[in-house]
């Protein structure tokens, strides 16, 4: 919130791409940082959510959620801003990460389509704001499918992260040992048409 606030204040109209059940989307229309919203993901389940907090709070006028691969199923559009929190995160193992949508990018195949469809979507000066793990990437790792789809690399800012008691534990214990402390390392991974 705080990032979108100072780096673009309020926009007209924000996708929040990977959305899963929309809470980053959510939140800045809550906060007024955008007039209307466009939530995308690929899983059903998740959208079903989206819709169910869309009909609860009356936001039909303000609020469409699609599923779709990537930009694949987005009609004909032009937004302010795309943010979103891409899969391809820290996982206790290999494993565990490929059988989770969520967390697996097998060679960044996900990342490289979303930038290249990205542009077709953005209006002139308009921005992405990616929220990435720091422990799965670095943003040397994005620079070049940037470039290679058009689109300009801007900056990126490390921030901690406070998570939920449950998923802290869910995280940090193994046999009795904390692995890790109560916050995740992320970027923000700032990038304009
Ligand atoms: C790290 S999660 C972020 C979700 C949301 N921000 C949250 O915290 O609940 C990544 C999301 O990307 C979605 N996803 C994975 N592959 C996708 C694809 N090819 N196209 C669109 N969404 C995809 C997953 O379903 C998941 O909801």
């Amino acid at each position: 919130m705080e990032a979108v606030q100072k780096k673009f204040g309020a926009v007209e109209l924000c996708m929040e791409a990977f959305s899963g059940t929309g809470f980053i989307g959510f939140a800045l229309l809550a906060q007024g940082l955008c007039r209307k919203l466009i939530l995308t993901d690929i899983n059903q389940k998740a959208l079903d959510y989206c819709e169910k907090t869309i009909v609860y709070n009356g936001l039909a006028d303000k609020v469409t959620a699609y599923r779709s691969d990537c930009f694949d199923s987005i009609p004909e559009m032009k937004v302010d801003l795309i943010v979103g929190n891409p899969p391809h995160s820290w996982t206790a193992s290999e494993e565990v990460r490929e059988k989770d949508i969520r967390t697996f990018d097998p060679h960044m195949r996900i990342h490289k389509k979303f930038y290249n469809q990205a542009k077709n979507f953005l209006k002139p000066n308009g921005n992405i704001l990616l929220w990435e793990d720091i422990r799965a990437t670095k943003p040397e790792d994005f620079y070049e499918m940037i470039e290679e789809s058009g689109l300009k690399f801007i900056d990126y800012t490390q921030v901690n992260i406070h998570v939920p008691f449950s998923w802290r534990k869910f995280i940090t214990l193994k046999n009795g040992e904390i692995l890790s402390k109560n916050y995740f390392r992320k970027i923000n991974l700032e990038v304009q048409l």
